[in-house]
Formats: structure tokens, sequence, C-alpha cells
């Protein structure tokens, strides 16, 4: 299904040729001077300077040729040669009835289905979730959502940090508080317990411990190191509490990731790439792109088109110790024999930004990856406090999630409870969903790669660019659409009026933009964007509501139309907040 914009461009392009003129002059946009007109096209202004005539004459050639056309209620040229378009009722209201009918509301990406990997949610087992992996995983969810609406086939790979340091760490500071396990005793031979010897509070607690004691103690610090690098060569002491750690700690992670509404179709994480390094390290040593450079092995990735000098690749350090970058790259070669994606979507901190071009580049010198593979780094911002500075709790620890979700949770509870009568469960249970909303959108509403103020008060608000907002819309045509079924009205067959007013006009032109605005967020990976839809949507609806009598309507065509016109509203919203991974209560 063609855009609004794409039909009356091909109008203009008729109407610009058979004037003798180029039709690339006919581009049309949505007016920036809606008080004047619906769209606007400006291309006789540039024409003029190709066919040396003053702009107006071109313009009022162009527009003489659409006088007549009846899907403009009117089309005027304007000095100096502006062409300002009104699309006619009749033409708005057949575009949304079709829209209404049509699979995706007529959005297609024009491109075959691909097969992709978002690779997001990156938390380091057995350490705690922090605000980064708060936003990879809203971010996240939402692109690999969008991907799969294009009709891609798509993998979500919580790509686990799960083979670092930390993993040494608790293992030496649980000998240090147990020395009586098993997996301390040299001698002991027989099978190690099946029972992990901590729970997920005792790993919370362990975790920082032996962070801060290797900053002050340099033994601890070695002992750690040596406990990674005995891990990571197989030691069976050291797998088996890595074992217990991994379990402990993921069935956590699924506990938060649940809480947030996000699921991964993949729970690897960077230990699974392991068997993977040896033969690929090999392998570039094979066709001469590493060097041994200071006891290293490197691969150089700069390019001839570079404006600054970027670092070579470290795949492996003089110890012998693979990297993040080496984990990365290995996670390709199994992603190519298991997966073969054809775009790989990354989400991380964009201060990550140089290892994810390292990383691309070397995949694609070695070959790890075809030319054609797109590779898409998605750098997100910081969220800070309202004091500007990355954002930390009241006590100015790191953020455990669960208290972030609480405490917005709370703040959303308390405006549900001041407005309205909802018995307590049900206020508790709303509160749920609306304060997630209220988070996710908060997030989500900002362009990924900025900072953004995390504030419990404005994103939990009602009113304003905000996800309870959104929501307070969708639950307010709900209740509209249950009033009218309950007076026995229904729901099938319903057509919106070819004779709108200027608020229920205003809502149409909101609405039609669906498929372009989902076309822009997939092609640039910008959820944002939806957000911004579906805030003009609510705001459109919301002027529409208040100047109409939707339920007091007599003349019952009308009401059909305006019931026609509301339902269609709240399944794009609808599905738009599907995009964003955030859901809607029946009540609020
Ligand atoms: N675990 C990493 C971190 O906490 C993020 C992982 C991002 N993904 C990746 N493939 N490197 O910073």
């Amino acid at each position: 299904m063609k855009t609004v914009i794409e039909q009356i461009s091909e109008k203009l392009e008729a109407a610009f040729a058979a004037c003798g003129y180029d039709q690339k002059y006919a581009k049309v946009s949505v007016s920036n001077r809606p008080d004047l007109c619906e769209f606007q096209c400006n291309g006789a202004m540039a024409a003029a300077k190709e066919y040396h005539k003053a702009p107006f004459m071109i313009a009022d050639e162009v527009v003489a040729q659409l006088k007549q056309d009846e899907d403009f209620a009117s089309i005027e040229s304007v000095k100096p040669g502006f062409i300002n378009i009104i699309v006619s009722g009749a033409y708005l209201a057949d575009y949304v009835n079709t829209m209404a009918r049509t699979e995706k509301f007529g959005f297609e990406t024009g491109d075959a289905p691909k097969n992709v990997v978002v690779d997001y949610g990156g938390a380091n087992a057995a350490k705690p979730l922090h605000v980064g992996h708060l936003r990879s995983a809203v971010i996240g969810e939402s692109i690999k959502r969008i991907e799969r609406y294009a009709g891609n086939t798509v993998t979500g790979d919580v790509h686990l940090g799960d083979w670092g340091l930390q993993m040494g760490q608790i293992i030496e500071e649980l000998r240090d508080r147990k020395p009586e396990l098993p997996y301390f005793d040299e001698n002991f031979k027989g099978e190690y317990p099946t029972e992990a010897p901590f729970t997920i509070a005792e790993l919370e607690e362990i975790y920082p411990a032996a962070s801060a004691k290797c900053k002050t103690d340099d033994a601890f610090l070695a002992r750690a190191h040596a406990a990674t690098l005995k891990l990571q060569s197989g030691d069976p002491a050291c797998t088996a509490i890595w074992k217990h750690i991994m379990n402990v700690s993921k069935a956590d992670l699924k506990k938060n990731y649940d809480n947030l509404n996000v699921t991964f179709d993949l729970w690897k994480g960077e230990s699974d790439a392991q068997p993977y390094i040896p033969d690929m390290v090999q392998s570039f040593v094979d066709q001469g792109i590493a060097y041994e450079s200071q006891g290293a092995l490197v691969v150089d990735i700069q390019e001839d088109t570079d404006t600054k000098e970027l670092p070579p690749c470290i795949v492996r350090k003089s110890d012998g110790a693979a990297l993040y970058a080496t984990s990365d790259l290995a996670t390709m070669v199994e992603r190519e024999k298991l997966l073969h994606p054809d775009t790989y979507i990354y989400l991380a901190d964009k201060r990550q930004e140089l290892h994810f071009t390292q990383v691309f580049r070397v995949a694609k010198k070695a070959g790890i990856v075809k030319p054609e593979t797109q590779m898409t780094f998605l750098g997100f911002g910081t969220m800070n406090g309202k004091d500007g500075k990355p954002f930390k709790t009241r006590s100015g620890g790191v953020m455990r999630l669960e208290h972030l979700i609480a405490d917005i949770n709370d703040a959303v509870y308390k405006k549900i409870t001041e407005n309205r009568t909802m018995d307590e469960e049900e206020a508790k249970k709303t509160a749920k969903i609306v304060g997630l909303a209220a988070l996710k959108y908060g997030d989500l509403s900002n362009q990924a790669s900025k900072d953004y103020v995390f504030d419990i008060e404005r994103f939990a608000s009602f009113e304003g660019n905000t996800g309870p907002y959104i929501l307070y819309t969708i639950v307010r045509i709900k209740s509209i659409l249950n009033k009218y079924i309950e007076n026995g009205g229904d729901l099938k067959e319903l057509r919106v009026n070819s004779e709108q007013s200027a608020s229920e006009k205003s809502l149409e032109l909101a609405l039609v933009k669906f498929a372009e605005v989902i076309r822009a967020a997939y092609k640039d990976n910008a959820p944002h964007r939806i957000c911004q839809y579906i805030y003009e949507i609510s705001n459109a609806f919301n002027g529409f509501y208040h100047d109409t009598k939707i339920l007091a309507e007599s003349d019952a065509s009308k009401q059909k139309g305006y019931i026609a016109l509301i339902s269609i509203t709240k399944a794009i919203l609808e599905q738009c907040i599907e995009l964003l991974a955030i859901e809607c209560p029946e009540r609020m």
C-alpha cells in the first residue's frame, strides 16, 4: 500500500511532467504550516533555477493541472512558489478505511526477509545488573520486535558476560569463606555436589566483597587472575564452581528480565564461544593478518578513509589469555555456523564503539562474516540522575533493578489511588503494568545514542509525552468502545466518516503516517520514532475526544464513523506499544 505522501507525490509528478518539468521537483512533504495546509510541495522554487522562470509561474501551471482532482479539497499556488495542498475528506476516509483492512496497516519494508541476530541484554553473570543493562534490554527488545514485524527471522541472544575475571574473584572469595568445600581440597577424588554452595543472596554479597578486595589486596587479585585462567583452561574444580555460579545467576537474571517483559531466544554467553577461539586465532595467523606486537597477537584495522588513528585489535594477550574482542569474534564464528545471519545488531553502551569497530573490521578482514553481511552497533547513552551524573540510588550505590522498578511502581500507584476508586489488588496490578511502561517509555522516547535524565516524577506523570499518558489514551478508547457495545453497538464493518470535523481529520492525518513511521523506525533502528508517533496520535485523539460527543451522538451513521475511527486508533496504538514491548491495563 502506498503512503499518502507517495500517492500525492505521484499526482504531482504527473503534473510536473505534463507541464514539461522534471518530476524530481514534485517532492511532497507534510506541511510545516498546518494552519495553512496539510501537505506542501516546494519544488517549483528549485525548478525555477533550471528553467529560468519565476517559481510562482511554475507552481501556477502545475496547480492548474490538478485543480479538478477530487482527492484534493484544495490545491493552491502561493507566492513565491509554494504549492499548498489540502486533501479531501473522502480521499482521507477511503485511505483510513483501506488501511484498517490491510495487513500491518500497509507497512512493508520492500526488502526480502533477512536473518537477523540481535545481541542485547549483555548482563554479566554474578554481577549486579546496572542501568546500562536496563537500557540494553529495553531498547534491544524493541529492536527485536521491530525487526520481526518487518518480516525478518530474528534471534535475540542475551550474550552473557560469563567468562571474565569476576569468576576468579568469586572462586577465591569462596575459598576464603568456605575453605572446607571439596572444590578446594586438592586430593578430592569424588563427584562434586550438585547443590550450589551459595544462594543468590550470598552470591550478590560475595561478588562485591571480592571485587573490593581486589582493589586493595594485590595478592588476592593475583589469586583471582590465576583462578580465572585455571577456569579458562578447564580445571574441574573451577569449572564445577563456575557451573553453580551460572545456574544461580541465570535463574536470577531470568527473573529480572521476565519482570521487564524481555525474553531471549538464546541464553548464550562468552563461554560458549571459547571452543572456537584456538582455530580462529590460528586462521588469523595463517591468513597473515595477525602479527606479534609486544608479546600480544594483534590485527590491524586501520583503513585509508579513517580520519583518526585506530589501534589494532588485540586477539591474544601476552599471557595467552583471550579478550573481550576475541570472545565477540569467536561468537560470530559460532553464529555463522548455527544461524547464518545476514545482519548482526549489537546493543551496548556507546563507549564500546571502538571495540565494535575493531571486531566488525576483523570479522570482515578474516572472512568470518561475508563481505555483504550487515554489522550494526547501536550504542546507547547513559541514564543520568537529576544531577546530570550517571544514575545512582538514593544511598549512592549501584542501582538494583528491582528497586528501580519498585520506586516507579510506587509513584504510579500513588497517582492511581489519588484519582480513582480501584480496589487495592487491581491498583497494585495496574501500577505494575503502568510503572513498567513509564520506565520503558521514558527510555525509548529518547534517541538511543543520547544520554537522558531518569526522572520518576516526569516518567510517571499521566500528562505529557509519557508512557502513562499513552496508556491512558488507549484505556479511554477501550472504555468508550465497551460502553458502545454495552449499548448494543457492534464493531463490525465500520467505516470512518468521509466528512470530518477539524479534529477528526487531524486524527486521521496522524494515523495515516503509520507505514512510513514504522519503516523509518526499522531502517534507523529507532524506537523513539514510534514514541513520537504515538504521542502525536494520543494528542490528536484527545483533541478529537474533547471536541466530540461520541456516545451521545444522535446521528447513528456519524456515530459509527466515530467508532470506526477510534477503533483503528486503538488498533494502531496497541500495535505500536507492542513494538515497544509495553503492555496496557484494562483500566487506569
Ligand atoms: N557484557 C557486556 C557489558 O556488560 C556487554 C555485552 C555486549 N555485547 C557484546 N557482544 N559484546 O558491558
